[in-house]
């Protein structure tokens, strides 16, 4: 029995690796791609609201050991030892803040008709429906009646004296870590609401909040956690990502793959971006080039399957002769691909032999693709 308290202590210990160490991975690694402050670049931002593949601590651990197939992030457990892997899973969460893990519940409504709103009563009763928000957005189906509830986690990282500022149409409660902070019901009078200053020190907190309104548009709850002193708010209606400043990649010194999917184009296309502003696309499962811009650059919305009103696209003006491919394989079997100052060497296995197929800039418009 001992032993195992103190084995568990052991291993715990071992597994919470040093948030230090994994930024000075993320350092020599991953900033490459997800830039020098989490912010995004080729790779999505890693702190802003939505997670694609969870940010639960235990899905950012299996994101970073096991990449995501198909596309640039690679897995990453054969690259660290198993506590570097962790510590810069770590060095992330200890990056975050605000709303995370959304998941919104309906319940059906007059079922808390004149009861207080706890989460003992919302947990008394099945909800009827319930929601991952990937986005962390709180939108409620319009022609929704009845009670909301949304779970999330809330991570902060700037310490001080919080407090939510909300409106909401209809009865709302927050319990933060099982405690009620925050009581709006408009029936009642002014001083029976409750509006609670939150001293919170970094790190991860739950939040219960509890909602009951009338058909309504989708936004019930609007408002945000503020804390006035250091300047920093979080939206607890979220902020979607549609509509919102895309992301860009733009050429620079040394040229670039880009592996996104666009709508019109192969899906595994390797987008070369060279540094005179051409883009050229190379199907790797026929060796063919398939377009090619001058004046370019991608506008890299992150990728929200459903989501996004803009997907990501290239700007910039079609080389007429974008045709310029080598004489087109009959067989042609990708192997791999790397950049080589202002060029891209594509390698492969052309009609039988090995190739490297290398594609340059020429001039400001255009570019040159040779094979040896
Ligand atoms: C060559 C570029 C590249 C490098 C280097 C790279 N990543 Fe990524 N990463 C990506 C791309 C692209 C995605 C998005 C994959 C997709 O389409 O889902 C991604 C996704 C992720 C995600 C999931 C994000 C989400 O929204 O769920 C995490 C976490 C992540 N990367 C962590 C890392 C860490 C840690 C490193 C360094 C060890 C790293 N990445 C290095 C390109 C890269």
């Amino acid at each position: 029995m001992f032993k195992n308290i103190i084995l568990a202590t052991i291993f715990t210990s071992m597994i919470h690796a040093a948030p230090e160490r994994g930024e000075v991975i993320y350092k020599q690694m991953c900033f490459t791609c997800h830039g020098p402050n989490l912010e995004g670049g080729i790779g999505p931002s890693l702190k802003d609201d939505y997670w694609q593949h969870g940010s639960s601590p235990q899905a950012i651990l299996d994101t970073i050991k096991n990449g995501v197939h198909g596309t640039e992030m690679i897995g990453y457990k054969d690259v660290y030892s198993p506590h570097d892997v962790t510590a810069l899973r770590d060095f992330i969460l200890s990056q975050q803040a605000g709303f995370r893990d959304l998941v919104r519940s309906y319940y059906s409504k007059n079922r808390f008709l004149g009861k207080r709103l706890t989460p003992a009563l919302f947990n008394s009763t099945e909800s009827s429906q319930q929601t991952p928000i990937p986005e962390n957005t709180l939108w409620i189906d319009s022609s929704f009646e009845g009670g909301v509830r949304m779970q999330a986690k809330l991570y902060v990282k700037t310490p001080g004296d919080y407090q939510f500022k909300l409106k909401s149409h209809g009865r709302l409660a927050i319990y933060l870590d099982g405690e009620e902070v925050y009581y709006f019901d408009p029936a009642a009078a002014k001083d029976k609401n409750i509006s609670k200053t939150l001293n919170l020190k970094p790190g991860t907190y739950s939040i219960d909040l509890l909602h009951e309104s009338k058909k309504r548009h989708g936004w019930r709850v609007s408002g945000s956690l503020v804390n006035q002193q250091a300047g920093v708010s979080f939206r607890v209606h979220g902020s979607s990502l549609a509509g919102s400043i895309p992301k860009e990649i733009h050429a620079g010194p040394n040229a670039k793959v880009i592996r996104k999917w666009i709508r019109n184009m192969p899906p595994r296309s390797l987008l070369c971006l060279l540094p005179n502003k051409v883009i050229v696309s190379f199907n790797p499962e026929n060796g063919t080039v398939t377009h090619a811009w001058h004046g370019a650059h991608v506008n890299q919305t992150p990728s929200l399957p459903d989501r996004s009103a803009s997907p990501s696209e290239i700007k910039g003006s079609p080389i007429d002769d974008s045709t310029k491919s080598l004489a087109t394989p009959k067989t042609f079997d990708f192997i791999s691909y790397k950049t080589q100052g202002d060029k891209v060497v594509i390698h492969g296995r052309v009609d039988g032999e090995i190739r490297a197929i290398t594609i340059a800039p020429q001039g400001s418009q255009s570019f040159s693709i040779t094979s040896k």
